[in-house]
């Protein structure tokens, strides 16, 4: 059986390449593309490339490329469908079911599509060229988008007495065309209606840009109407799974981590022609987790910036309690709130891409603390409004899927919650649970190790070995003496102590002056201190392991080195800077 076209795009375009990769392969970034060492070859150099924007890997050492589904099936020596399995899981969707309904199906998606394509194409060429249309293009005007803009989202006006329903009734069938949402029946005057007429039309495309619903503004405020209609709901257009502008945002994840969510189709067009092309809009309704996995699929940030008004921030409160239960490690999502009676269209046209953009650095808050604050403000300091108050946050916490989020979020909120009942610390260490208490060591743990290097990590472990062992390195002081450290702090101990050794004088630790703090932390992150305490007194051992630390670090430094002649490669292309380089390389693989 075939899988639909439809399918198998969606998990390409859901994927990168270089996600999928990276399950088995180191990757490195370099310029636009990936590398790595082939996992189809044993090799020191890197032959392996992945390109997110072509959509394929290319390994120079075999030759081979492909897509994704190519390469776990090369890799997992797996059948094509056992690849979909996989990918299509890994991509958060749903395992595809044969069923006999299939085929139908793959033929009504392409009736569907069509109608779209011919539709929109039609009605875009009319608001750009048809005289009639004069009104519509004043409209456009003087919510400043350019003939580009209504290019770039195909931008389309249907007439008052539109009547495509004529024009396509002889090649699909009635049931078809209603289907499309594109036309209802009118029982009283029993004919066809065309639901967008008189109206804008915005196409909304699914994530491989093909058409597959409309949404339609009226150009004159006529109050019996609805200012935005959206097609409804399709065989193939499902609202909490849609993204307005997915298709073009997604293109940009290779640059940009962040992402803009905003609620409407003119704050995604306002934002993007003023620069901000990274966002995306849900376009009124609810947000579901639905669209927070697959933005987060593509963007580790998601910013949600809706309209300044109360519906406004209704919607983003909803947005937040809903979006939280999704939260990860390594995602972010947070909230940016806009000036009175501004919506982002509004906002950015009167300031800028500059401005917007300082704006949200400054003023975005995250979701935590947009939520701890909202509930805050809505509490009193009397007993029961702070029970509900404690409580309620208590539950938004444990709505989140991910246990480790949880844990830190509900720590913030009970954090907070104590700055606020002060007397309630006071001579009452339990007052948490000891469950929460021992977070608050975790947590310090886990933000001092984050802010080290790996290569700080690494010296604290060559420091470590050597004060351990001070005597045997004043003994064989030239295996040390010409490592080279990377941070000041480190650089700086270091040298004293191998001053210290140069004396000849019998030394013990006290004698050295360092910093205890510093010395605390050595203690604390070298990694090498399990290893050596089983071996404290074996000077092989301490040789062998100060060989592999130095080793370590001499490759760090030619990685700087090639990084910084490759840079310069790429500006001077002189042969010197490329042997240079190539040198540097074979020592590294040396080491
Ligand atoms: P807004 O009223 O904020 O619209 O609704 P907007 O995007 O700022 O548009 P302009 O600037 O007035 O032209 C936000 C979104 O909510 C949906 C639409 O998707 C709209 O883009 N909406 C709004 C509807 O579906 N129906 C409506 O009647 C109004
Ligand atoms: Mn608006």
């Amino acid at each position: 059986m075939k899988y639909p076209k439809e399918y198998l795009e969606e998990i390409k375009t859901r994927l990168k390449v270089s996600t999928v990769v990276s399950k088995s392969v180191n990757l490195k970034k370099r310029g636009k593309e990936f590398v790595g060492l082939s996992p189809f070859k044993n090799e020191k150099t890197p032959s392996f490339t992945v390109n997110d924007e072509k959509e394929f890997y290319h390994c120079f050492a075999t030759s081979e490329h492909g897509n994704i589904f190519d390469f776990v099936m090369k890799m997992q020596n797996l059948k094509f469908g056992e690849a979909v399995k996989y990918l299509a899981n890994l991509a958060g969707m749903q395992p595809y079911m044969f069923t006999k309904q299939d085929e139908e199906r793959e033929k009504k998606w392409k009736e569907y599509s069509t109608i779209y394509d011919m539709y929109v194409d039609f009605y875009h060429n009319e608001l750009l060229k048809n005289e009639a249309h004069f009104n519509a293009r004043e409209y456009l005007k003087k919510r400043f988008l350019s003939s580009e803009d209504v290019k770039k989202f195909k931008i389309g006006f249907v007439e008052k007495n539109a009547n495509f329903f004529a024009k396509l009734k002889n090649d699909f069938s009635e049931e078809t065309l209603v289907e499309s949402g594109l036309f209802y029946f009118d029982e009283k005057n029993k004919n066809y209606i065309e639901r967008f007429k008189g109206r804008l039309i915005f196409p909304i495309k699914n994530i491989s840009s093909q058409p597959i619903a409309l949404g339609g503004r009226v150009i004159d405020d006529i109050k019996y109407l609805a200012k935005y209609i959206n097609s409804p709901e399709t065989p193939f257009f499902k609202k909490g799974s849609n993204l307005y502008n997915l298709d073009c945002a997604r293109k940009l994840s290779n640059k940009l981590n962040n992402i803009y969510l905003v609620e409407g189709y003119m704050d995604v067009i306002g934002l993007s022609k003023n620069g901000i092309e990274n966002v995306v809009a849900n376009l009124g309704t609810s947000l579901t987790d639905r669209q927070i996995l697959t933005l987060n699929q593509f963007f580790d940030d998601i910013i949600i910036c809706f309209d300044g008004d109360e519906s406004g921030y209704k919607a983003a409160l909803r947005a937040a309690e809903s979006s939280i239960r999704e939260l990860k490690p390594e995602k972010h999502i947070s909230f940016l709130f806009l000036p009175d009676n501004e919506d982002p269209d509004s906002f950015v046209n009167k300031n800028g891409k500059d401005y917007f953009i300082d704006f949200t650095k400054q003023s975005k808050i995250s979701i935590h603390q947009f939520i701890f604050t909202h509930y805050k403000n809505q509490t009193q300091n009397n007993p029961s409004s702070m029970a509900i108050f404690e409580k309620k946050l208590r539950s938004i916490a444990k709505t989140i899927k991910d246990d480790f989020i949880k844990k830190y979020v509900l720590e913030f909120f009970l954090q907070k919650i104590s700055e606020l009942t002060p007397y309630s610390n006071i001579g009452k260490k339990q007052f948490y649970p000891k469950r929460v208490k021992s977070l608050q060591s975790t947590q310090k743990y886990f933000n001092e190790s984050k802010s080290l290097t790996a290569i700080e990590i690494k010296e604290f472990s060559l420091l470590y070995l050597i004060m351990k062992n001070l005597e045997l390195f004043q003994e064989h002081i030239h295996l040390i003496e010409s490592i080279k450290l990377f941070s000041d702090e480190n650089r700086l101990i270091f040298q004293t102590i191998l001053l210290k050794l140069k004396t000849n004088e019998k030394i013990t630790l006290d004698e050295i002056s360092i910093d205890t703090q510093l010395i605390d932390k050595i203690y604390k992150f070298a990694s090498i201190k399990h290893i050596l305490q089983n071996n404290q007194n074996d000077p092989n051992k301490v040789f062998e392991l100060l060989e592999e630390i130095s080793r370590d670090l001499k490759n760090y430094d030619l990685e700087l080195r090639i990084e910084e002649l490759e840079s310069k490669f790429s500006q001077d292309l002189s042969e010197t800077t490329f042997n240079e380089i190539r040198e540097l390389k074979k020592q590294k693989n040396i080491n």
